[in-house]
């Protein structure tokens, strides 16, 4: 199944060309385009997406993304001989931005007589993993193995939830966050060290040449036996502790931020693989980029027999390769949600 995705939840607008194969046990995929324009440098002043700016931007880059994939004129129309359908991300995300998204591909699927399939953002994130590294040529596409039972770590920046994996088509929520996302924590810390927006990779870098053990920042909600998160206090604790040492060294406070973040997502985590008996961890989301948060996860998972899936980096944060990916796998487990933007779609 050939599939056009299109993606325009925040602030990344993504057109890709995804071919998927195997069937829901044995899912293969190939990245045959995956353009991704990114909003980042527009937000930046903002310190954050404003999202009337989004849905203008997502506007202006749609047709020239879609240029971009299609190619033009015969080029185009041969293509789209092949495809078999379109899918668009319907939520969770800003509602405007995804209106834009849902406008295009409706429009689109009309004009060429397609079937429109709606897709889950967070199932993007989940079934990210599953995306081959290589080119297409070179690429035999094979997915990774995975066992399941499997946790699912899902870290962006609007969401922090585990889930327990049955198979690809059947999980149940085990937690989340009560307050801050994940993400949300380490761009409010980031603003806080005045640091530019997005703040992960920023307190990602800065935490390389600081102490992570300098300042014991709490560990919110790390022993209650339950499996959801609390950011906002270690958020209010390092916004105090700044207050308090105006001259405290910076890349101090974002390593020992980043070391109390990592630390609760982690423990959670591998204590609910434990619970769960599962053989498997998957992480991912635009969280998942931090390379301590991949490593320690991979670390402690081998230490409990359970192999850790994580995206390649490039399809860490938004973009539609994944959505194409979601779109089928709800074409597939006839998962019918509606064409109409939800901002606070669940998985
Ligand atoms: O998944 P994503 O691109 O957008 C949402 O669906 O939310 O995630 C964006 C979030 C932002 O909060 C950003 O700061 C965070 O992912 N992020 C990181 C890193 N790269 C991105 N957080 C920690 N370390 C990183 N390297
Ligand atoms: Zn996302």
């Amino acid at each position: 199944m050939l599939l056009l995705a299109i993606e325009t939840s925040c602030d990344e607008t993504g057109i890709a060309l995804i071919q998927a194969d195997g069937g829901l046990r044995a899912p293969k995929f190939k990245v045959l385009q995956n353009a991704v324009s990114s909003q980042i440098p527009l937000h930046r002043p903002f310190g954050g997406v404003v999202p009337n700016l989004a849905k203008r931007e997502h506007l202006k880059a749609l047709p020239l993304l879609y240029a971009q994939v299609m190619g033009e004129g015969a080029n185009a129309a041969r293509l789209w001989k092949k495809i078999d359908a379109i899918t668009v991300t319907v939520g969770p995300g800003l509602e405007p931005a995804l209106w834009t998204g849902i406008e295009f591909a409706k429009q689109l699927a009309q004009t060429q007589k397609k079937p429109l399939i709606a897709a889950n953002h967070l199932e993007g994130h989940l079934y990210s993993f599953l995306l081959p590294a290589a080119a297409p040529k070179s690429s035999a596409s094979r997915a990774p193995k995975i066992i399941f039972p499997a946790v699912a770590l899902i870290v962006s920046g609007g969401h922090t939830i585990l889930l327990r994996m049955e198979s690809f088509s059947k999980w149940k929520r085990l937690g989340e966050t009560r307050d801050d996302a994940a993400g949300e924590a380490f761009d409010k810390v980031a603003r806080l060290l005045e640091l530019p927006y997005p703040g992960g990779p920023e307190i990602e870098k800065l935490a390389r040449t600081g102490n992570p053990a300098a300042i014991a920042f709490p560990r919110p909600m790390m022993r209650e036996k339950n499996w959801d998160f609390s950011f906002s206090g270690l958020k209010t604790a390092v916004l105090y502790y700044c207050r308090e040492h105006p001259r405290a060294d910076k890349a101090d406070v974002a390593a020992s931020f980043q070391a109390a973040a990592i630390e609760v997502l982690v423990r959670k985590t591998i204590r609910a693989a434990e619970t769960c008996g599962a053989r498997s961890v998957i992480l991912c989301g635009g969280v998942a980029a931090n390379k301590a948060l991949r490593s320690r996860l991979k670390r402690d998972a081998a230490a409990h027999d359970a192999a850790l899936f994580v995206p390649e980096f490039k399809y860490n944060l938004d973009n539609a390769a994944m959505i194409g990916v979601a779109g089928w796998f709800a074409h597939m487990r006839k998962k019918h949600y509606p064409l109409v933007a939800d901002g606070g779609m669940e998985i």
